[in-house]
């Protein structure tokens, strides 16, 4: 009797954490059960995968969904509709929104907040700030917190941890990696009388400079020795540090942004406010040393940083233009068109993006095309040519700082344990994400 299963994936060239290969995938209840040749199966629904690219379902570490928040720039339900079109079966939403997630009473709200709204599985921040640092040991350990999150520099919100007494006293509350925003607040607010408002956008790179982001990730890496407290260090944006934290692997893990690189600083003079975000995009030695650390292996994790602002606030003179880009429904697009370019194969894509993730936050079932773990894919065409366009954000923001750019590779198919959530540019069913469950802490 042939074998039964709800999903078959047929004929693709499926990226396994051990190559790539010609086969088909097997899925029931939510679950891959096998790979190979299943010619003679049987199954409920059946994707033809030939020409496409199997990939573990890809993951954005890093978004902020702003919900709750103003939904006129961007909800759960659109953020997660957004990952979907744009190839993503998870993403981990930070917690510094309109009321922060800080405590124990919002978090199992905004657990609770996802069900029926999401389109992919959510991952959830829990912010760090200096009158919760005693409760953060029982809050990491909390179902589907994906981490503790500190901003060591001050960004959008109100979360802001910045002295070395207080970060001291946050690594020594629990065990988990924690994750950094690394600008040293102090340069931050020495420098900023140095400039006015309606001062060109590029000045952006100049106030958060170099030094601002080296010597808070100095200061951070000095304390996570000390108190040997594991830390990830996100999106990190200059060659000093990428240099400085080789020597840090014991305690430390890297993300860099698309954004970084892809981006330089010709983007304020081409798009004003739509280049600003924390920490800045900067100048073409930068993204040289964030390419050779992809290369190098220094690099863990890819994140969007997606941070959806209105118009109104993107086009404030600076500095008061909001910092934040959009990005979650544009990195895959991106990532694969970097693909194609030849500057990373698409096996460290999946490392980057479905490994790396996997291994730094202890995502479980996730990140990894292999019987027994989630039925989470990406399918990908690697010859699909395509324009991002404004129109097609489902954010509604509206924008994107990628607007007009042509990607050759893209994701056509978005399958989320099993069900199939985004073929073709259409999103399918109904919102089906749940929250990701995480190793080292309780169970929901
Ligand atoms: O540019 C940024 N925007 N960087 C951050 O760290 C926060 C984010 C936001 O929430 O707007």
């Amino acid at each position: 009797m042939s074998e039964r299963f709800d999903l078959l994936l047929r004929g693709g060239h499926v990226v396994t954490p051990w190559g790539v290969e010609a086969a088909d995938v097997g899925v029931r209840e939510g679950r891959i059960v096998t790979l190979g040749n299943l010619r003679h199966a049987e199954a409920a629904e059946t994707v033809d995968c030939g020409g496409l690219h199997v990939l573990p379902g890809l993951i954005d570490p890093h978004v902020h969904l702003r919900d709750p928040g103003d939904p006129a720039v961007e909800s759960i339900e659109t953020g997660t509709k957004a990952a979907v079109l744009g190839g993503l079966t998870a993403v981990f939403d930070m917690p510094n929104t309109a009321k922060s997630v800080v405590s124990r009473d919002i978090l199992d709200e905004k657990r609770a907040f996802l069900q029926g709204r999401a389109w992919c599985d959510v991952g959830l921040y829990v912010g760090a700030s200096k009158k919760n640092i005693a409760d953060l040991a029982e809050l990491e350990r909390q179902p589907n917190v994906c981490a503790i999150k500190v901003f060591a520099g001050s960004s959008t919100g109100d979360l802001l941890v910045e002295d070395d007494a207080s970060l001291e006293a946050v690594m020594r509350s629990g065990h988990r990696r924690i994750c950094y925003h690394s600008e040293d607040e102090y340069r931050l607010q020495e420098r900023k009388p140095m400039f006015t408002v309606g001062m060109p956008h590029r000045n952006h790179m100049v106030w958060r400079d170099v030094e601002t982001a080296l010597l808070g990730t100095k200061r951070l890496m000095a304390i996570a020795r000390k108190t040997g407290r594991p830390a990830h260090i996100l999106h990190v944006s200059t060659a000093e540090e990428l240099a400085y934290l080789r020597d840090f692997r014991d305690v430390c893990t890297v993300e860099v942004l698309l954004n970084h690189l892809t981006q330089t600083d010709e983007a304020y003079d081409r798009l004003g406010g739509y280049a600003v975000m924390n920490p800045p995009i900067r100048d073409q030695r930068h993204l040289d040393a964030a390419w050779a650390a992809v290369n190098d292996g220094t690099v863990d994790c890819i994140g969007s940083d997606h941070a959806p602002h209105s118009r109104e606030a993107k086009e404030r003179p600076w500095p008061n233009t909001a910092a934040g880009l959009t990005g979650v429904q544009t990195l895959v697009p991106l990532m694969l068109d970097h693909v194609t370019s030849g500057r990373l194969s698409i096996s460290r894509l999946v490392d980057l993006m479905c490994a790396g993730p996997a291994r730094v936050y202890g995502a479980l079932n996730k990140g990894r095309l292999a019987a027994g773990y989630d039925a989470d894919f990406t399918l990908v065409d690697l010859k699909r040519q395509r324009m991002i366009r404004n129109d097609w954000l489902a954010t509604p923001a509206g924008w994107t700082p990628f607007d007009g750019t042509v990607c050759t590779g893209w994701p056509v198919g978005t399958i989320v344990r099993g069900q199939v959530v985004m073929r073709d540019d259409e999103v399918l069913g109904t919102p089906v994400g749940k929250p990701v469950a995480f190793a080292d802490t309780l169970r929901a």
